[in-house]
């Protein structure tokens, strides 16, 4: 199945490895035509229903450098780090969790490196490659850089392991520039980094990806963290299945476990989806109390404190912070929607219309009659200005049909000759394959039904 997303988002221009001409670059991928347009409207409808849609919501857009200090104050220097092994003979590098699980091992998480190097000694664990690794060591995932304006050990920065940090930076910025009374939450979308030891998992787990966090602020007095967060869970599974448009029994929740949890974590879950390696987090929710906060005023001595316009009581909120990953919501929709259908021997997209890069393809039936040609043209005007859509003139009409259905467009628009005689066209639908005739003055209003 895996192997199946991915030769289609090759071949169709979804998703391509990155430096492909050099050998390709371990971990990494760039997004092609439609892929771009596809994790566009994933970030847009985000966007859309978590910021501009809700009144208790600003958005932002920080840096990916911040200063260093940001990392040890909120305790990425110190130990955002995975269990790392190595094969002795070849050197290649693996997950030490990863092969315990592998091993079938259960409750990794809760394990710490020493009961990880414990449990390798006793099973006398080996390599996939079948030689012996090394003790485990805690690797850090953050990727350093420098500053040139700089010199020495004082330029040295991070590139930002999680969108979060910038918004705990920002927090009284925006506080004073909005005034904005609690709770409400702030929420961006951006580029994150880790220097992840896992490899072979496409776009699931990257060096460089895009998260889509939000820090909700409150203050825990006035408001109870459990029904916020309670909303918040079913906030996040309706955006899943209502907004992306994904199978509710592709999903579950999972309860992080005491050991596994942040120490200043009150409750901490996962929204699992089941893609073609097994169930995985695609997006995380976690109950932070006011550590990130408190951390941050301790580290700048600046106070990032909270007045009640009403009492004067001061107080550093708590938040609840949830964090999606923008690339595993990519794969996500790609698997759920990706559909075999051996009645009529081709592969659809059975993609959300939202999430579609393009809605409509227009088809003039035959590409050397200029009338045809003209009007399919005139048809394609009228309907690009309205959604995205695609001219499609190569093969014969059936290649056509099997080209947009595996790129996921919900509607085929034909002109032929009965279009010069009565102005109406064929319109044809992606997943039932059935055919309307549909006069071209009306073209607008049955998209605006069909797509709104
Ligand atoms: N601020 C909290 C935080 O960053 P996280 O669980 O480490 O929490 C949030 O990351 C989300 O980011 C994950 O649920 C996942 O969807 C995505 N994510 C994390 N690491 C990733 C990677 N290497 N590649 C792609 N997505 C990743």
């Amino acid at each position: 199945m895996l192997e199946d997303i991915i030769s289609l988002c090759k071949r169709r221009g979804f998703v391509y490895p990155t430096s492909e001409i050099y050998g390709g670059l371990v971990s990494s991928y760039d997004y092609g035509p439609l892929g771009a347009e596809l994790l566009r409207n994933i970030r847009n409808l985000w966007w859309d229903e978590f910021i501009s849609g809700r009144d208790d919501m600003l958005g932002l857009d920080s840096q990916i450098i911040l200063h260093p200090q940001t990392w040890v104050a909120s305790g990425h220097v110190g130990s955002f780090a995975d269990p790392l092994v190595e094969d002795l003979v070849n050197h290649k590098r693996y997950r030490a969790d990863h092969l315990l699980e592998a091993s079938g091992k259960d409750h990794v998480e809760d394990m710490s490196l020493a009961e990880i190097a414990a449990y390798l000694k006793e099973k006398n664990l080996k390599s996939p490659d079948g030689n012996p690794l090394s003790e485990p060591k805690a690797f850090n995932l953050l990727f350093e850089t420098a500053i040139g304006s700089v010199a020495g050990d004082k330029g040295k920065v991070y590139l930002r392991g999680e969108t979060a940090q910038g918004i705990f930076s920002n927090f009284k910025q925006v506080l004073d520039s909005t005034r904005n009374k609690l709770p409400f939450g702030i929420g961006q979308i951006g580029k994150s980094f880790r220097n992840e030891i896992t490899t072979g998992q496409f776009v699931f787990r990257t060096l460089e990806f895009e998260q889509a966090e939000i820090e909700y602020f409150f203050d825990p007095e006035n408001s109870n963290w459990q029904d916020l967060f309670d909303a918040w869970k079913k906030d996040m599974f309706a955006f899943v299945t209502s907004t992306l448009g994904v199978k509710e029994e592709n999903l579950r929740w999972r309860r992080h476990t005491d050991a596994e949890r942040s120490f200043y974590s009150q409750d901490t879950y996962d929204l699992d989806y089941h893609f073609p390696f097994g169930w995985k987090e695609l997006w995380g929710i976690a109950y932070r109390g006011d550590y990130d906060l408190q951390q941050h005023q301790k580290f700048s001595g600046e106070k990032l404190e909270y007045t009640d316009p009403y009492t004067g009581k001061k107080l550093v909120p708590h938040v609840i912070e949830p964090a999606l990953g923008v690339n595993r919501a990519f794969l996500m929709v790609l698997t759920d929607a990706l559909y075999e259908d051996k009645e009529h021997q081709r592969l659809v997209l059975k993609l959300n219309p939202k999430l579609a890069p393009y809605k409509i393809a227009v088809f003039p039936l035959l590409k050397n009659k200029e009338a045809l040609v003209g009007k399919a043209r005139e048809v394609y005007g009228l309907l690009k200005s309205n959604w995205p859509t695609t001219w499609d003139d190569r093969g014969n009409i059936g290649k056509r049909y099997l080209y947009q259905d595996e790129i996921g467009t919900p509607f085929c628009v034909t002109i032929d000759f009965d279009s010069l005689e009565e102005g109406s066209v064929t319109v044809r639908d992606r997943d039932t394959t059935k055919q309307d005739r549909v006069k071209i003055e009306a073209l607008v209003d049955y998209f605006k039904d069909m797509l709104g």
